[in-house]
């Protein structure tokens, strides 16, 4: 066996070395002969959900303008918020961030092909990566998006609707983990208290 009822500095630098990584889910020692050796056995983390991508209803509903200043107001909140140290410091280069997820935001919910036109293909994950982004700053991410849905008064439809993309989808950037437990789900019945007027 592998030393589970063993304090851990009576362990062995051989056993020390074979423990699991993790601390849930060991899994029983396979054993070579008369040599054992733990394996920590193959899991899966945890699966992204579907994402499912808003229906040009959203676009013919708000039109390019709102859903631009919609944006623009989520990069206000997001530059106020705990994350805002992840966002490009100069004008210049925020004012070209505002503009590409407006462009995507538009094309996304049907509008115009202005990201796809300019960027190519969405590769949103990649995209992401070169930014550190943990279950922590998807929260913050998403709260600010709330609170910008807040401002932009679209119908209740169309605000779950645009909720039920950005929530799974915001999973998908999440590139370093801090806990355990997988991303959390925000459903929209857990913020639709926000646009109660
Ligand atoms: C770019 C943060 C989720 C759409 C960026 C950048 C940051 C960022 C810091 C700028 C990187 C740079 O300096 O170029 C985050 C965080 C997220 C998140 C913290 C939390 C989960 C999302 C989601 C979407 C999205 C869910 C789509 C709905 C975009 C787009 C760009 C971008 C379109 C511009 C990509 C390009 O350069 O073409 N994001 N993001 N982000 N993000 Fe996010």
């Amino acid at each position: 066996h592998h030393g589970v009822n063993q304090t851990e500095d009576s362990l062995s630098l051989q056993q020390a070395m074979g423990r699991c990584c993790c601390t849930r889910e060991a899994t029983p020692s396979a054993s070579h002969g008369s040599e054992e050796r733990h394996v920590c056995g193959s899991k899966v983390d945890f699966v992204f959900p579907d994402v499912p991508f808003p229906s040009p209803r959203i676009f013919a509903a708000t039109g390019e303008e709102a859903l631009r200043l919609l944006v623009h107001r989520h990069h206000e909140y997001l530059l106020k918020s705990p994350i805002h140290y992840l966002f490009p410091p100069d004008k210049e280069a925020l004012e070209k961030l505002v503009r590409r997820a407006a462009d995507f935001v538009v094309e996304m919910c049907g509008g115009p092909r202005y990201y796809t036109s300019t960027r190519g293909e969405p590769r949103m994950r990649s995209r992401h990566f070169p930014t550190t982004i943990d279950e922590r700053a998807r929260e913050v991410w998403l709260i600010c998006y709330r609170d910008a849905l807040k401002e932009a008064g679209f119908p209740l439809p169309i605000l779950e609707e645009f909720w039920n993309w950005i929530e799974p989808f915001s999973i998908r950037m999440v590139n370093r983990r801090t806990t355990w437990d997988p991303p959390r789900r925000v459903p929209f019945s857990s913020i639709q208290d926000a646009f109660a007027l």
